[in-house]
């Protein structure tokens, strides 16, 4: 699936709670399947694994009544739940972009007899499944903050309001991105409670920024600014960079 149809599917996209019966069409899961191969990282040095599971497979809070579940694991190294993050809305959009209904899942997990189908960590999960409605919405759908109250950033909003639509960990919306001039900062608001799904929302806005990037015919990279991790906005942690060309 091209860079276009994965940036198009952001505009679109929305979580589905709601799955028809019966399992994902046999066609549809073997393309899933093979696009899990084609994640791009944010931490290329991070090791990761996916594994589609059942339904049986998976248990927790806020878990939807959908077939299948793909679950996230990785090394735990610095960057890593947001580095899920951006690899896994490939996916929803993805997803999104074949008619395939999905959400995320951050309560649910893997129960004990599966977690250990991989030596890495579990991070995080998405239900996948055929939807019973339509899995697609309109932007005045999109319940989002203003670009004003998550960005100080001026000149940038072809980029940044794809990130705005970004989901998040109960649509808390925990980014705020600074910089200018090419390079934007993206960092992610501090919490006891919530940090890591913080970490993994932060995720989904940079793989947001990234596909606006490069949709824009820019050259894109990421790297890691000194300047920007040592002085984060009041209350957020600094994530990562994102510099177009
Ligand atoms: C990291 C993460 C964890 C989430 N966990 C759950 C969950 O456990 N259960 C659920 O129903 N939705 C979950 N969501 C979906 C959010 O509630 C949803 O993305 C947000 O409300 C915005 O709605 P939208 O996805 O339709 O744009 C999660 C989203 C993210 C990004």
């Amino acid at each position: 699936m091209s860079q276009i149809e994965l940036y198009d599917a952001i505009f679109r996209r929305k979580s589905v709670r709601k799955y028809a019966p019966g399992e994902l069409e046999s066609g549809l899961m073997t393309k899933v399947v093979s696009n899990l191969t084609s994640l791009r990282p944010l931490f290329p040095e991070i090791r990761t694994e996916l594994r589609i599971m059942t339904n049986t497979d998976v248990r927790g809070m806020f878990k939807v009544d959908a077939p299948h579940f793909l679950a996230f694991f990785s090394e735990v190294k610095d960057g890593h739940a947001a580095n899920a993050g951006f690899m896994m809305q490939q996916m929803d959009l993805f997803l999104s972009a074949n008619g395939i209904g999905s959400c995320w899942q951050g309560g649910p997990k893997p129960i004990r007899e599966v977690r250990g189908v991989s030596e890495l960590e579990f991070v995080t999960m998405l239900a996948i499944g055929p939807p019973a409605g339509d899995p697609h919405r309109s932007i005045a759908e999109f319940k989002r903050e203003p670009l004003a109250k998550i960005s100080d950033v001026t000149g940038s909003d072809e980029l940044l309001e794809p990130a705005r639509l970004a989901p998040s960990a109960m649509n808390n919306q925990p980014w705020f991105f600074t910089g200018g001039d090419g390079t934007i900062h993206v960092s992610t608001a501090r919490s006891m409670i919530v940090d890591r799904m913080n970490q993994i929302s932060a995720g989904i806005a940079l793989c947001h920024l990234w596909l606006a990037a490069t949709h824009s015919g820019k050259s894109v990279s990421f790297r890691s600014d000194l300047s920007a991790q040592a002085n984060p906005p009041k209350k957020y942690s600094y994530v990562s960079s994102l510099v177009v060309g």
